[in-house]
């Protein structure tokens, strides 16, 4: 099973097969910042990706539309991002993201 590092709170989840970021922090038990509740349509779930970002799953529909709004925390990060409730681990990951803790 993939395991996701969530920095800086340093949470490693381990995720099941086929279950995105946000799916798996929220069965952990992790807060993680969402408005939409994972319809990929606030944009709040935005990840920083550290590390891995091959051992992701394909960029959605639902990021491409969003891609204007994403470019824009990328740019200032120097990194990837993607949106946790639209990417899936196929792999183990570090990825970056204030607001993610424990319920
Ligand atoms: S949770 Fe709203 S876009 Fe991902």
């Amino acid at each position: 099973m993939p395991t996701v590092t969530v920095l800086p709170a340093d949470i490693a989840m381990e995720t099941q097969p086929g279950e995105t970021l946000l799916g798996a922090a929220q069965r952990l038990g992790y807060t993680w910042p969402t408005v939409c509740g994972g319809e990929g349509q606030c944009r709040t779930c935005y990840a920083v990706i550290e590390q891995g970002e091959d051992a992701l799953s394909p960029v959605t529909a639902l990021e491409e539309e969003a891609s204007p709004a994403l470019a824009i925390v990328a740019r200032r990060a120097g990194k990837p991002v993607r949106l946790a409730c639209q990417a899936v681990p196929t792999g183990d990951i570090t990825v970056q993201r204030s607001g993610v803790r424990k319920s």
